[in-house]
């Protein structure tokens, strides 16, 4: 049944195809998540409760509740065990992080720009 076999293929690809436009058209805040779940959630946890007295909450912080600027310090500077991410991920990338964390798990917060991170440095 070759006939049948191009046709699944040919389906295949095309739903290949389909899923990659999907995802390059992802908006910021997917890939704010994306790089979260890559850079952060290892320490302090995919729902952002982090881990007591080792890793604190991103959710219901203080700090990141407070304003992108201090988050974006904490990532340029590194605090504690925590590691400088400056140089090591874009601006761009910074910025869709904050923009993520301050508005995920019942968090609320005004967008920050990759240019106002940059200017920090
Ligand atoms: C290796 C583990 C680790 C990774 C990875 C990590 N952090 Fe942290 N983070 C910490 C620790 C530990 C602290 C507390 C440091 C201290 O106060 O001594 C912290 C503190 C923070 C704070 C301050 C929170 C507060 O309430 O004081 C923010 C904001 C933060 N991290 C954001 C991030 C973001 C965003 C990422 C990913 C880009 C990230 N962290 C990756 C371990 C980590």
């Amino acid at each position: 049944m070759p006939q049948v076999n191009t046709t699944r293929l040919s389906l295949l690809f095309l739903s290949f195809v389909f899923c990659s436009l999907l995802s390059s058209a992802a908006p910021a805040q997917d890939e704010g998540e994306q790089l979260f779940l890559n850079n952060c959630a290892e320490c302090h946890q995919r729902d952002g409760k982090g881990i007591a007295n080792i890793y604190p909450a991103l959710a219901d912080s203080e700090v990141v509740r407070g304003s992108g600027v201090d988050v974006a310090l904490v990532m340029l500077i590194g605090r504690g065990e925590m590691p400088s991410f400056s140089g090591s991920i874009t601006f761009e990338d910074m910025a869709d992080i904050i923009n993520y964390v301050r508005n995920a798990w019942g968090n609320s917060g005004e967008e920050i720009t990759a240019q106002r991170i940059a200017n920090l440095q």
